[in-house]
C-alpha cells in the first residue's frame, strides 16, 4: 500500500464525513501506510514525512453542512479535514486539497447544492492543471 502511494502523481482519497472525522475504513487504511521508517522518520528537528510530496484530493461527502474545508476558514466541527491535512503533512505530502459536498442528508435542494458546489471546484482544479500542462 506504500508503494501504492509512493508511485502515485496524484492521490484521490474518498471521504465520507463519518462522525465529524473519517470513516473507520479509512482511518484503517491510514493506519497501514503510516510507518516508521517507511514514510516518516524521527530527526534531530522532529518528525519528518518521507514521502515526496505531490498533489492530494480528498473529496469529502457530507450529510450536513460544514463549509468548504479550507484550512483558512475552518468549520469548528469540521475534525476531518484538519486531520487528513495534519496527518497527510506529517508523511510528507503537503499540498492537500479538500473538495467538499456537504448537505447530502439534508434532502434534494441542499444535496443538489453541495454537490454543484463540489464539482464547480473539480472543474477549476482541472482547468488549472490544463492551463498548467499547456503553458
Ligand atoms: C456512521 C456514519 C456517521 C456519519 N456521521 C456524519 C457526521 O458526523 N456529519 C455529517 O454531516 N454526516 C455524517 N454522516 C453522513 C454521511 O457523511 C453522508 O451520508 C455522506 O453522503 C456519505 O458519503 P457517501 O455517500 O460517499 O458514502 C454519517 C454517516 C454514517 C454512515
Amino acid at each position: 500500500m506504500i508503494g501504492e502511494i509512493d508511485a502515485a502523481d496524484i492521490v484521490l482519497i474518498a471521504a465520507p464525513m463519518h462522525n465529524f472525522t473519517i470513516s473507520a475504513q479509512l482511518r484503517t487504511y491510514i493506519d497501514y501506510i503510516t510507518r516508521p521508517g517507511k514514510t516518516f522518520g524521527y530527526t534531530e528537528a522532529g518528525p519528518k514525512g518521507l514521502l515526496v510530496d505531490r498533489p492530494v484530493y480528498i473529496i469529502s461527502t457530507r450529510g450536513g453542512q460544514y463549509g468548504d474545508g479550507a484550512p483558512d476558514k475552518p468549520n469548528p466541527y469540521d475534525f476531518q479535514s484538519s486531520y487528513l491535512r495534519h496527518i497527510l503533512s506529517f508523511i510528507g505530502l503537503t499540498s492537500v486539497e479538500v473538495i467538499a459536498a456537504n448537505g447530502m442528508d439534508m434532502g434534494d435542494k441542499p444535496q443538489a447544492e453541495g454537490l454543484a458546489a463540489a464539482r464547480t471546484k473539480i472543474d477549476a482544479i482541472v482547468k488549472a492543471k490544463v492551463t498548467e500542462l499547456a503553458a
